[in-house]
């Protein structure tokens, strides 16, 4: 499993703002959406592509496009979901799947409730959203579940991860042939007793949606 922290300015300033808790849902939202789209254009330097022929109006020449079959982003419910619009904007031709998974707050493990992907995955990259890597349990989940349909490169979109989560992802997937990545604009101190990313920007689904 590889760990990449985005470092740049813009990103560093956007995560300020998330994480200043004056900062109101309609700023967040907009914000994690921007946050996002800087993210994705990290996340996706190892998307396939195909060699194209076309014409411009002066002369033939070739280019890319994306490769088939074309990738599946997974935001994971709810949270994700305020990451999806923001990953869209740079894959609009990819393909949509969602998996609902919750944390309890006092276990601190994650369970599905709500499942849509495709039952095959074979060959697909998979692009999964969720602003928070804390314990690492529903990122594990929803990893296993990926390679399971299939699924033969993950990359995992995160804006902001815990270094005891990544931790605990790094040995959950060690049994998995597939390659992961997480890309996230940053990596914080730690985990505090409840399961919060220190210092962190507070409970993520909350303060995008109330
Ligand atoms: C939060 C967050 C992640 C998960 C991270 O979701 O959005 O999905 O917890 O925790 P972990 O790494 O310790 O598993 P939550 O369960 O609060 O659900 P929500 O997105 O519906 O708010």
């Amino acid at each position: 499993m590889q760990t990449l922290v985005v470092d740049h300015p813009l990103v560093t300033h956007k995560l300020t703002v998330l994480r200043d808790r004056e900062t109101g849902s309609p700023t967040f939202r907009k914000l994690a959406d921007e946050l996002v789209t800087l993210l994705a254009y990290e996340a996706t330097r190892d998307i396939r592509v195909e060699p194209v022929d076309i014409h411009t109006p002066v002369a033939a020449t070739t280019g890319v496009r994306l490769a088939s079959p074309l990738p599946l982003v997974v935001p994971i419910l709810r949270a994700g979901l305020g990451m999806l619009d923001g990953m869209m904007r740079l894959l609009p031709t990819a393909e949509v799947g969602f998996l609902g998974m919750v944390r309890n707050e006092e276990t601190l493990e994650a369970t599905t409730y709500a499942e849509r992907l495709p039952a095959d995955l074979s060959g697909r990259q998979c692009y999964v959203l969720d602003p928070m890597l804390a314990t690492g349990g529903t990122l594990a989940a929803a990893i296993d579940f990926l390679v399971q349909r299939g699924a033969d490169h993950i990359t995992a979109v995160c804006l902001l991860a815990a270094p005891e989560g990544v931790a605990a992802l790094e040995t959950a997937l060690a049994h998995i042939d597939v390659p992961v990545t997480i890309v996230t604009a940053a990596v914080d101190e730690q985990l505090n007793e409840k399961g919060y990313i220190v210092p962190g920007l507070g409970d993520a689904g909350d303060r995008l949606y109330g």
